[in-house]
């Protein structure tokens, strides 16, 4: 029996938790997920988005057990995304509801998806409000935060955020809210999904963030589509995005790679030594023990990103190109960085190292250093030096 869980008076979470979802197209979640569903009881009682398609029937059931399905009057749908809006087919089908409230680009992304022009579907833009009763719902359209149709729903009367995939965690847990689970563990998931999703998006989110300031609104709550429900914590995740979106950087280094015969990772020890000498914060990640999703986290917070590999058939090894792919659309811009390369016989890989950085929005601060085959002992002093070359930068900042 699946039940709803009650958030606050009339305001219930009746979502799927995916507990053993490890990874979500190429982020490895490895606290698995949840998809967040809320149910607004008033004359009219409205859904807030669905499930993925698989926890049609989960989701169902936790409504079932708080009124009859057939009595939700209106689905609001915040996100088009199908771990959002996989259950909309069947869930329509058993409410036929009276409107289905969306974003102009939401709708144009319902028909894409389901191809239902006969749907109920009722556009708002920012700053229409519908009264259900009690309660009156303003909506905020939040484009690219993920998708060009993502859109918040403010409840006025019990301060309550409903806030889409901002804000929210790849976090499954038997917990709804932040007060009850371990808030450092709360945040690094929060930092990941930043990372892994919202990061390209962050100039939005500056802009976001002042206009939910502007609006002068009070929330005590924030219902994001993922994870745990924000109570007490809402100062620290605003902040946290404040810091990301600007973005604050540490004097930290994330420098990545993958090895052939282990002359590239000598390379790596020796510029993560040179960072150390200088106060800097390290995290050295050989690909392959590290998930590309980890990688980009750590750089979330860095100032400085530092890439090598080794040469094969004159390109990068496989899993620094999978990064360096992954880095580039997330766009992680205002860093500084260099690359590091052993190569047999042809040098070009560290050319190419160097453009796939300068692709990413990373500002080069060396030419970088290449090495044939094996390195001599003045290769990884030349190194140590890259590494108190790029700490200098950061230190100057
Ligand atoms: Fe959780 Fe952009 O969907």
């Amino acid at each position: 029996m699946n039940n709803a869980y009650k958030i606050r008076d009339n305001f219930y979470w009746i979502g799927a938790i995916d507990w053993n979802l490890r990874d979500f197209h190429g982020y490895s979640t490895e606290k698995g997920s949840t998809y967040n569903a809320f149910l607004l009881t008033d004359q009219r009682n409205v859904l807030f988005d669905t499930v993925k398609a698989p926890f049609s029937n989960e989701m169902l059931e936790r409504i079932s057990s708080l009124i009859d399905v057939s009595k939700i009057d209106y689905i609001v749908v915040n996100h088009v995304e199908m771990d959002h809006s996989g259950a909309l087919p069947l869930v329509i089908e058993r409410i036929k509801p009276e409107k289905i409230i969306c974003s102009a680009k939401g709708k144009e992304a319902l028909l894409s998806h389901f191809k239902r022009p006969d749907w109920p579907y009722h556009v708002v833009k920012t700053g229409d409000v519908i009264n259900v009763g009690k309660k009156n719902m303003t909506f905020i359209e939040t484009p690219m935060l993920h998708w060009p149709d993502s859109m918040f729903t403010y409840i006025k009367e019990d301060e309550i955020l409903v806030s889409s995939d901002a804000f929210g965690q790849h976090f499954a847990t038997s917990e709804r809210l932040d007060v009850d689970v371990d808030l450092s563990e709360l945040m690094r998931q929060t930092a990941k999904y930043y990372a892994n999703i919202l990061l390209p998006y962050s100039n939005l989110i500056q802009k976001l963030l002042k206009t939910v300031k502007d609006m002068n609104i009070k929330i005590d709550l924030i219902a994001p589509d993922h994870g745990l429900i924000w109570t007490k914590n809402i100062p620290d995740v605003i902040k946290a995005y404040d810091d990301w979106s600007v973005p604050r950087l540490n004097k930290k280094a994330v420098i990545f790679f993958d090895t052939m015969w282990k002359s590239t990772e000598k390379m790596a020890y020796s510029i993560t030594e040179g960072l150390m000498s200088q106060g800097i914060s390290v995290k050295m990640m050989k690909l392959g023990e590290n998930n590309r999703s980890d990688v980009i986290t750590e750089i979330l917070d860095a100032g400085a990103v530092i890439v090598g590999s080794s040469t094969l058939n004159n390109e990068f090894l496989p899993m620094v190109s999978d990064m360096l792919t992954y880095m580039k659309g997330l766009r992680p811009v205002n860093r500084i960085g260099a690359s590091f390369n052993s190569f047999g016989w042809n040098p070009g890989v560290l050319k190419k190292l160097n453009m796939e950085l300068e692709a990413s929005g990373i500002k080069l601060i060396s030419e970088g250093i290449g090495v044939k085959y094996v390195p001599e002992q003045s290769d990884l002093e030349n190194c140590y030096q890259l590494g108190i070359k790029v700490a200098k930068e950061l230190n100057s900042k």
